[in-house]
């Protein structure tokens, strides 16, 4: 992990197009950020390198795309009507609001889990919490329970209870409510895993850590379905599998240095009510080691619930002994908000570099190819002399082809480098007047800052084979 501060990478977002604050030329709204040009090609290069590690890759999975909006039984089966929420508190002076939980462990080092909000809110007063915003001890209203979800009503008059629907706030249930149609319509074999990638919706109040924690964001989901389990903890040997390909993604697909994060086994009495073991990586943020996945095993509890609660059959039926059953599941989980910051705090590099009198500072996103949001930029060194014209080709035909190619032509080539290097663009290809000669164009590697010089026709199975 690169050694910068969160504000360093926040501005850094803004300044080249990856994140800006949302809303904000109305003043913002809280917890929510607007993805820019770039940030928009690394969120989709890092959905891409998801997909061909988890899906493409193997002969086991499968592909779903459900929509946002569900029946509200679906949140009263999975639990998250009754269950999800955060207990919360308001500072009355300030009008701040914060997660009580987080208060009392902060500040008094008290771990809250299973305490009523009486309990809670008895700690906050009595001992004087501090507001962490005013650094003054806070006026303190009672500690209540709110559900994280947001909810909507179709029925605009009567605000029926009947017609709430919520804004899902995990993926997730869409697999599991789909179960029965994907075995009806696919005969899958067992074992096989479902793959969604989507948004998902938390009405979260948080210590304002970017995008770490959102209101609105996606998820890259794996439900895993196994057969129960014949002997005790047979189900650990396909859960272990996943947390080996989980840490190889990481460092193989996207490059991450393995001691940019670390595994976290949750104790039992930190479980979710719907799994048997879980297992976070955490990644070394600049606020500190936290959660970047998940991975559960979530036994046969949602299709178990979902058959209780929609009266159908959540069975699979074994095509060779006809044996039935109701799978159980594991599941690899990620959000792609929080793998995009943990991929800038992973990349973001300030290189010294000697020039021939002074030293400049070089700001380089090191992002390896796959995930580069631009891959090649092109520089003619002239506008003149018919350079402009002969890069301008260059950059059309590489764009049809499928490469995502900046065109640059103001200012220095030194200024135009710097400006790629800090947009992590792996080459940048100049036209100058050799090649109007023949053919050729010089290629500068990001890292390296070196340059070879190759035919115009060589240069795209040059990135196709290129290193990063
Ligand atoms: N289906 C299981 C589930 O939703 P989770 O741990 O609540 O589990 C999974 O969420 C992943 O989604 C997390 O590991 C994290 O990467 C991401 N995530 C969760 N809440 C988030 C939020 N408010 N903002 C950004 N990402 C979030």
């Amino acid at each position: 992990m690169a050694n910068t501060s969160l504000e360093t990478i926040r501005n850094f977002a803004r300044k080249n197009g990856f994140v800006y604050p949302g809303s904000e030329i109305y003043g913002g709204l809280a917890n929510t950020w607007d993805f820019g040009p770039k940030g928009v090609l690394l969120k989709e290069n890092i959905k891409k390198a998801w997909k061909q590690h988890f899906v493409y890759e193997r002969t086991d999975m499968l592909e779903l795309d459900a929509g946002i909006l569900m029946n509200q039984k679906v949140w009263e089966a999975s639990g998250h009507t009754a269950g999800f929420s955060d207990c919360l508190v308001d500072d009355k002076s300030s009008k701040h609001r914060f997660r009580a939980d987080h208060l009392v462990e902060d500040q008094l080092g008290i771990d809250v889990e299973g305490k009523s909000p009486e309990e809670i809110t008895e700690l906050i007063r009595s001992n004087n919490l501090i507001n962490p915003i005013t650094k003054k001890p806070g006026d303190w209203t009672e500690a209540r329970y709110m559900n994280l979800m947001f909810e909507t009503n179709r029925d605009k008059i009567g605000n029926d209870p009947a017609q709430r629907i919520y804004l899902r706030p995990e993926t997730a249930q869409g697999m599991f409510v789909q179960f029965k149609n994907v075995v009806q319509t696919e005969r899958p074999k067992m074992p096989f895993g479902l793959a969604q990638i989507g948004k998902a919706f938390r009405n979260e109040i948080t210590p304002g850590n970017f995008i770490f924690r959102v209101v609105e964001f996606e998820q890259m989901e794996i439900e895993y379905f196994i057969a129960p389990p014949k002997v005790k903890d047979d189900w650990n040997i396909p859960f272990e599998e996943f947390l080996t390909s989980q840490q190889e993604f990481l460092t193989e697909k996207l490059n991450f240095n393995p001691e940019s994060f670390k595994l976290k086994e949750h104790s039992p009495d930190k479980l979710s009510h719907y799994s048997k073991r879980t297992v976070d990586i955490e990644y070394n943020f600049p606020f500190g080691f936290s959660e970047l996945t998940g991975l559960a095993y979530r036994t046969d509890f949602d299709l178990n619930q979902h058959q209780t609660h929609s009266g159908q059959k959540m069975e699979y039926q074994d095509p060779i002994t006809n044996e039935k059953y109701i799978p159980h599941v594991l599941e690899p989980t990620v959000g792609v908000d929080r793998l995009f910051l943990a991929a800038l705090c992973e990349y973001y590099c300030e290189e010294e570099i000697q020039n021939e009198e002074t030293t400049e500072t070089r700001i380089v996103m090191k992002f390896p190819f796959n995930i580069a949001p631009v891959k090649i930029a092109i520089l003619p060194l002239m506008k003149k002399d018919g350079l402009k014209e002969i890069a301008e080709e260059i950059h059309r035909d590489l764009r049809k082809n499928g490469f995502s190619a900046d065109y640059d032509e103001s200012g220095s080539i030194g200024k135009r480098y710097r400006r790629q290097d800090e947009i992590g663009t792996p080459w940048c290809l100049v036209v100058d007047y050799q090649t109007k000669e023949d053919n050729t164009v010089t290629l500068r590697h990001r890292d390296t800052m070196e340059q070879v010089r190759v035919q115009i026709n060589d240069v795209q199975q040059w990135l196709s084979e290129s290193k990063f």
